[in-house]
């Protein structure tokens, strides 16, 4: 009798249709910035994404992992010709990328059109989890509705009536503004002046002038990476910090701050990760990843490490077949992700609800002092999962 049912279950997986060849290698391809104004974010992301992997012994879902690399040049127009290279040519299992909402935007459609699996571990286009959501495409980040909400909620909260916001006009300045900018008017507060220049541009001059004529309250900023130290130093050089206190989304402080020395001291920013959480997860997690690349982990380093975490739930679910998605989806949005930001879940629009800190920086850090927004989930509007 035993004989007999180890005998059908045996034939039961055997009939069980397998996508995937036994011990085949999981691709895993990387499309990330290596070049230009986002290049130190796309570093973090890899270094973040592969502590992961090399925590779990080089296996995700039971199958070992490899990486293709791609550098999307934060260029929206190569994007389309990036990502099918990685998933036509090199026959990549799952896609994580990027940092820049417009490319992650072209991304997300060859995504949806393929059905390959996409994790996202920065770029925060609202479209991707929102009217373009797809069971296969997730993301470890942010939305930027978010993070410019959660701002504005910690903006008004210090008083402030009237503000003038600064950014990149493309999807991500754009969204976060508008999230920031709904919470700031909700809470009584106006936004007087929205400056923007085109990205990747750094001449501030104009824009700084622009700023001390209006005389707001305060500024609100979006920029990252070499864009933020830029903005952040000219802001101090043109004299205006003394005057029209700075914000931001905490992008305009994270992993900037050895550039960014004095001239960042004492701002404010809004965001989902902070230094000194003081946390054990955290704690474990900022030392290993100090041991291995000899730097200081930032926000983008978090998002890189949970996207492989979420890679991770999924693929167990699974069993490493990349081709089930639905039940890759559900195990997702059932789980609670260990982050070192905190723990998160993912809703049904695949985007993390999540927990915004007040950060305030005190010499190298973006120190918490606080909660600026408690499980902050995107509206997610027009995601029809
Ligand atoms: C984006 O383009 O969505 C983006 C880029 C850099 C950030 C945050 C968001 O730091």
């Amino acid at each position: 009798m035993k004989l007999i049912r180890l005998t059908v279950l045996a034939a039961a997986a055997l009939a069980a249709p397998v996508t995937f060849a036994q011990g085949a290698k999981l691709k895993v391809g990387l499309m990330l910035p290596a070049t230009g104004t986002f290049a130190s974010l796309g570093t973090a992301i890899e270094n973040g994404f592969k502590l992961y992997v090399q925590e779990q012994g080089g296996k995700l879902g039971g199958r070992e992992v490899e990486f293709v690399k791609v550098d999307d040049e934060s260029e929206p127009a190569k994007a389309t010709d990036n990502v099918n290279k990685l998933i036509k040519r090199d026959n990549v299992d799952v896609i994580v990328g990027t940092v820049h909402s417009g490319v992650a935007m072209a991304m997300a459609r060859v995504a949806k059109d393929t059905g390959t699996i996409l994790i996202v571990p920065n770029a925060g286009a609202g479209a991707v989890t929102g009217p373009m959501c797809a069971p296969n495409i997730f993301r470890s980040s942010f939305s930027n509705w978010q993070t410019g909400y959660a701002t504005g909620e910690a903006v008004a909260k210090r008083g402030h009536k009237k503000i003038a916001t600064v950014t990149w006009k493309y999807a991500a300045g754009d969204e976060m503004v508008a999230g920031f900018k709904e919470a700031f008017e909700k809470a009584g507060g106006q936004v007087v002046k929205e400056l923007n220049l085109p990205f990747p541009n750094v001449e501030f001059q104009a824009l700084l002038t622009d700023v001390a004529a209006t005389k707001p309250d305060g500024v609100f900023a979006f920029f990252a990476g070499g864009g933020a130290v830029k903005f952040v130093k000219d802001y101090a050089g043109a004299g205006l910090k003394k005057t029209i206190p700075l914000y931001g989304n905490g992008f305009l402080t994270d992993g900037t701050l050895d550039a960014q020395g004095t001239d960042a001291e004492g701002i404010f920013t809004a965001l989902h990760y902070a230094d000194g959480l003081n946390t054990p997860r955290d704690n474990t997690f900022r030392l290993a990843y100090a041991k291995a690349y000899k730097l200081q982990p930032d926000v983008y380093a978090v998002q890189g490490y949970d996207a492989a975490q979420m890679l991770a739930v999924g693929l167990n679910a699974v069993k490493g077949d990349v081709k089930k998605i639905d039940e890759f989806a559900k195990a997702v949005q059932a789980a609670k992700i260990d982050s070192p930001r905190g723990v998160f879940t993912i809703s049904k629009s695949n985007n993390p609800v999540q927990d915004f800190y007040l950060r305030q920086v005190v010499g190298k850090e973006n120190k918490s002092v606080g909660i600026a927004s408690k499980a902050l989930a995107d509206p997610g509007r027009g995601c029809k999962l």
